[in-house]
């Protein structure tokens, strides 16, 4: 049978980084590609007791079919970790959803009529970009100079081509690791008030920070919901969990229930008591530690190989958390050419042109060191010059 699919649907691509992740996923290829955690830092011992102490309490209801917003003691939970962090929120703020991913769909859902701008850091989170496409959002990139957020070029071009949502991710960002400094969040955030647009701010890396403080998220620094925040514990617990929030004014959250109803009814209630029951018996901030530490010392490791090897042939981003580099080769490069080339001699990245809506840096390449063990790290920069140098 011939399928004839809805409009929406040639807006769907594949995702570039699955497919290629299927073949970084060959044991002898070293792979900076995916935007994977360390999987020898979950802690599966204290989440193996954590489902058996939920399903062994004789309690049913875990199995039970649960509210949209989510568990309400968990709410209460992250709602205290957010405030903890500057956020004003309470429960009824708190929408979980299965990962930060459907965060974004269910925000995209809610406000992206097709045609409608969404305005983005240019390059930004190829998940993002590839949910907007698919609800037919056209783009706009926020305008940048050699000090960072052009404010005057933001407000001009809002007031000529509003944009619908702005979509941010200040700290750590995927792809570049790069952080919004407080003046650029005040800045991005004094215009979309003025100008009535929210900004969805993603943070799935804020916690994976490495040498400097926290600056406070947009959201801590917004005095009228213009902010709707997106959490996860992908990045800090594990991500084959599935588990994100959205902190958001009870008006959206009431519109996110019956957009998430459509989509799945609830996020599963046995993760959520799990979850509930992890974050309330063991101690997750000591475990974020030892994250952290494992994660700055790959991420020095790469530096120092990428000083040794790529120096005269590259430039790259110094980030101070997170999980990505973004590396920079000289304009006559192409890295989606370049990749084949890399795959074959077993090392993988992210080819950067992936990370935007257009006129792509097809120089670039994003670079995770957060997967990789050091040794992996030290061969696969060294492996990846000599294709480089021979490309
Ligand atoms: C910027 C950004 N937002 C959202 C996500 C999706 O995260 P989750 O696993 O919570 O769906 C990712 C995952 O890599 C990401 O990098």
């Amino acid at each position: 049978m011939q399928y004839t699919y809805a409009e929406r649907v040639n807006y769907m691509a594949n995702s570039a980084i699955r497919e290629l992740l299927k073949i970084a996923e060959q044991p002898q290829v070293i792979s900076f590609a995916g935007g994977l955690p360390a999987a020898e830092l979950f802690p599966l011992s204290e989440i193996k007791e954590s489902y058996a102490q939920v399903l062994g309490a004789g309690d049913p209801s875990v199995l039970q079919y649960g509210t949209t917003e989510g568990y309400l003691p968990l709410r209460e939970e992250i709602s205290a970790q957010m405030r903890a962090k500057g956020i004003q929120t309470e429960a009824d703020n708190i929408f979980l959803t299965n990962g930060s991913q459907q965060g974004l769909d269910l925000i995209t859902k809610l406000f992206i009529n097709p045609g409608d701008v969404v305005l983005l850091q240019n390059p930004s989170y190829l998940g993002a970009i590839q949910t907007f496409r698919s609800y037919q959002a056209n783009f706009d990139t926020i305008p940048t100079n050699e000090a960072g957020i052009d404010d005057l070029a933001l407000e001009l071009l809002i007031k000529q081509n509003p944009p619908k949502i702005i979509y941010l991710a200040p700290t750590y960002q995927n792809p570049t690791g790069t952080t919004l400094t407080l003046k650029e969040r005040k800045a991005v955030l004094r215009i979309a008030s003025k100008y009535g647009i929210p900004i969805i701010e993603d943070d799935p890396y804020g916690e994976l920070r490495y040498d400097d403080e926290a600056l406070p998220s947009i959201r801590s620094c917004s005095t009228d919901n213009e902010v709707i925040y997106l959490g996860t514990f992908s990045k800090t617990l594990a991500p084959g969990l599935r588990l994100g929030w959205i902190v958001a004014e009870k008006s959206l959250i009431a519109k996110l229930v019956v957009a998430k109803q459509g989509t799945d009814l609830h996020t599963s209630t046995l993760l959520q008591r799990a979850t509930h029951y992890y974050l309330t018996h063991f101690n997750a901030v000591e475990h974020i530690k030892t994250i952290r530490q494992a994660y700055k010392f790959r991420r020095d490791y790469m530096l120092t190989e990428l000083e040794e090897n790529f120096s005269d042939q590259a430039i790259w981003t110094k980030p101070s958390g997170g999980m990505f580099i973004w590396l920079t080769l000289p304009e006559r490069y192409d890295t989606v050419n370049l990749l084949p080339h890399a795959l074959a001699g077993n090392v993988a990245f992210v080819p950067g042109a992936h990370f935007f809506t257009y006129n792509g840096k097809y120089s670039s390449m994003r670079l995770n060191f957060s997967n990789p063990a050091p040794q992996q790290i030290k061969q696969g920069i060294k492996l990846l010059s000599t294709i480089v140098a021979a490309y």
